[in-house]
């Protein structure tokens, strides 16, 4: 059972993919949060599995003892681990499980398995020391955006959440990425997106939308789109890249937001929920975060927007499910292994 009066301090380990993450949280607030992001794979303009889990064991040992230290914190002091079980790439997953069991022996504390994509969703309720925060309130819905995932999430509690919508092929960060190698920009191209679409026309060029049923998404016709209609305009004119960059950039990513938010509004409305969240990589995109602030006006919703540090992958996310599972004590047992697909 957990003792009320002592400190709960959880090291959360992250590797599930390109980032390796290490994070110490005490009672819920982040004291530390070190992540090494692996710069190797921009050359091969996506993430190489077997050089990502290589780096993962490179960086593990100083990431962790540099997340301790910043908080200052001694291992001995550690209440329990928390790790990255799945979703991800199951070479990188094994390097964070392995580290995390082998210190978990070691110390002889309980080890937690966390969930990724639950983790992305809880970073809207990690705490900094001394800085006033407000989390959503139960339930709401949680729109998980990714580059491996894009998930409407009903988020009834901490520890209780139903995927309610999720799309069927591609996910929305990885139709970013791929939009941008097409423009020849660097991996990850989201943020590169993000970035030129400031200075470009929203509305110049139109894309039609996919009609998927139901609260599913598809983003694989819409990256075909995206480049038939890159092909025909270099045919056309062959600096039509060059000379519409940044309109390029932001109709596209405007296009992108409008597919996301239709099966969002339709979410909230359908389960009559009015407190709505986003989370992931791809919620750190300027044009999502403005759509969710004017929607909310127009919807009447209270909206929820991640600190841009916690929502790229990180570790005090994962050390944020570990904290609510420790207070439950839902511990895992030593002989877990990491699963490259796993659901709630
Ligand atoms: O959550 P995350 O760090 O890793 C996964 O779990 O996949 O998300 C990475 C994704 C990449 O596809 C990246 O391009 C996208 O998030 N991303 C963005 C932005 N920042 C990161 N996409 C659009 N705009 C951004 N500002
Ligand atoms: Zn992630």
């Amino acid at each position: 059972m957990v003792n009320p009066n002592k400190d709960i301090i959880i090291l959360g380990i992250e590797s599930s993919c390109d980032d390796t993450s290490a994070s110490i949280i005490k009672n819920g607030e982040v004291l530390s949060n070190i992540i090494a992001s692996q710069i190797i794979h921009e050359q091969y303009g996506g993430v190489v599995p077997e050089l990502a889990s290589r780096a993962h064991q490179k960086n593990i040992l100083p990431v962790v003892a540099e997340a301790l230290k910043a908080a200052g914190i001694s291992k001995n002091e550690l209440s329990a681990i928390g790790f990255t079980r799945g979703p991800g790439l199951l070479g990188s997953l094994l390097v964070g499980t392995s580290f995390s069991k082998s210190l978990a022996m070691s110390l002889r504390i309980p080890l937690i398995e966390v969930n990724h994509m639950m983790a992305h969703v809880l970073a809207h309720f990690i705490k900094k020391p001394s800085i006033d925060k407000v989390a959503p309130d139960f339930p709401f819905i949680c729109l998980t955006v990714s580059g491996g995932h894009t998930q409407l999430v009903l988020v009834k509690d901490h520890l209780k959440m139903e995927v309610i919508g999720e799309t069927l092929d591609d996910a929305v960060g990885e139709a970013f990425d791929k939009s941008a190698k097409v423009l020849g920009l660097q991996y990850p191209g989201g943020p590169i997106i993000d970035q030129l679409a400031v200075a470009g026309n929203p509305d110049r060029f139109e894309f039609s939308e996919p009609s998927v049923k139901g609260l599913n998404y598809s983003f694989s016709g819409l990256k075909t789109q995206f480049l038939y209609f890159i092909q025909k305009g270099c045919q056309e004119n062959s600096n039509f890249i060059s000379e519409n960059l940044a309109d390029i950039c932001a109709s596209w990513q405007k296009h992108l937001v409008t597919v996301l938010f239709s099966k969002l509004t339709k979410a909230a409305k359908q389960y009559h929920i009015s407190s709505i969240a986003i989370a992931g990589g791809v919620s750190a995109n300027s044009a999502l975060r403005l759509r969710l602030k004017e929607t909310s006006i127009t919807e009447k919703w209270n909206y929820f927007l991640p600190d841009f540090e916690y929502c790229t992958d990180n570790a005090a996310m994962i050390a944020m499910v570990a904290h609510y599972k420790f207070v439950g004590n839902d511990f895992s047992d030593l002989d877990i292994v990491p699963t490259a697909r796993m659901k709630f």
